[in-house]
C-alpha cells in the first residue's frame, strides 16, 4: 500500500508512540494538537523525531490526512468530534482513545451521531503504550484485534502490521465492544504480567 498521510491527534505516550511507528514505515504523520506552539509534549517530540514530523492543529491535521487517529483523553472527544465533524466527512478514523470510567470505552456512537460517514475503526487501545514502542514478543508476533467499517480493513490492516502486529478483525464498527473486552481483560492481566503484554491466537 502506498505511504499514508496520516494525522495522530494527541502527541502523548500513545499518540507520540505510534506516530513514531508509522513515521519509520514511511508514511506522513501530521500530529494534531491543542497548543501546537506551547505544547511539551509536541517540543519534546520534535526534539525527538525533528523535521521527520509536522506538529499542527488539529482541523489542519484532519484536513490534510487519509486517516485520523485520535490519541487524546475520552473526555475529550465528544467535543473534537463535535468541532471537526464536517472535516472528518468520509475520513478513515481510528478510535483510540478510551473513555475510562464510563459505562462504554468506544466513541462509537459520537461518531454516529455526529460524523456519521466517516469509516470508523476501533484499533490500538487494548495494550499499554510500551507494546508499540517495542512490539516484540517471545512466540513471534502478538495479534491485534480491531474493528473497522467494511472495505477498510486494507488500510488498517497496514497501520497495525507497520506497528508489528498481525492483524485480526473482529467485524465492523457496531462490534467496538468486543474489542474493549480485551481492554478491560490487558488491565486485570497486567496487574499479574505488568505491561509489557499482548495477545496471540493459538492454534494447534
Ligand atoms: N497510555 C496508554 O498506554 C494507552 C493505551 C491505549 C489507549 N490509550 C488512550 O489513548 C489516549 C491518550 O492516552 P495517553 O496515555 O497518550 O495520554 P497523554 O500522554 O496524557 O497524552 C494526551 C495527549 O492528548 C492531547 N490532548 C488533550 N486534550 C486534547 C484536546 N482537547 N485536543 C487535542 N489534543 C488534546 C494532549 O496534549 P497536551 O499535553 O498538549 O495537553 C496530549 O498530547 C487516552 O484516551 C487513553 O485512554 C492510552
Amino acid at each position: 500500500m502506498a505511504n499514508l498521510r496520516i494525522a495522530v491527534l494527541g502527541v502523548g505516550n500513545i499518540g507520540g508512540s505510534l506516530g513514531k511507528r508509522w513515521i519509520a514505515a514511511g508514511h506522513q504523520v501530521a500530529f494534531g494538537v491543542a497548543n501546537p506552539e506551547t505544547s511539551a509534549k509536541a517540543q519534546a517530540l520534535t526534539a525527538d523525531v525533528g523535521e521527520k514530523a509536522t506538529i499542527t492543529s488539529v482541523a489542519q491535521a484532519i484536513t490534510d490526512a487519509d486517516v485520523v487517529v485520535f490519541a487524546i483523553p475520552g473526555k475529550a472527544m465528544d467535543e473534537t468530534i463535535a468541532v471537526n465533524a464536517d472535516a472528518l466527512t468520509g475520513k478513515l478514523v481510528i478510535d483510540v482513545a478510551n473513555r475510562v470510567g464510563e459505562p462504554v470505552f468506544n466513541s462509537y456512537a459520537t461518531f454516529q451521531r455526529l460524523a456519521p460517514t466517516a469509516q470508523y475503526a476501533r484499533a490500538f487501545n487494548t495494550l499499554g503504550w510500551e507494546n508499540f514502542v517495542d512490539s516484540t514478543f517471545s512466540g513471534g508476533p502478538a495479534d491485534m484485534f480491531y474493528v473497522s467499517a467494511d472495505g477498510s480493513q486494507p488500510t488498517v490492516e497496514t497501520l497495525i502490521s507497520d506497528v508489528g502486529y498481525r492483524p485480526v478483525r473482529l467485524g465492523a464498527g457496531d462490534q467496538a465492544d468486543l474489542v474493549d473486552a480485551l481492554l478491560r481483560l490487558w488491565f486485570t492481566l497486567s496487574r499479574t504480567y505488568g505491561r509489557r503484554l499482548a495477545f496471540k491466537i493459538v492454534t494447534p
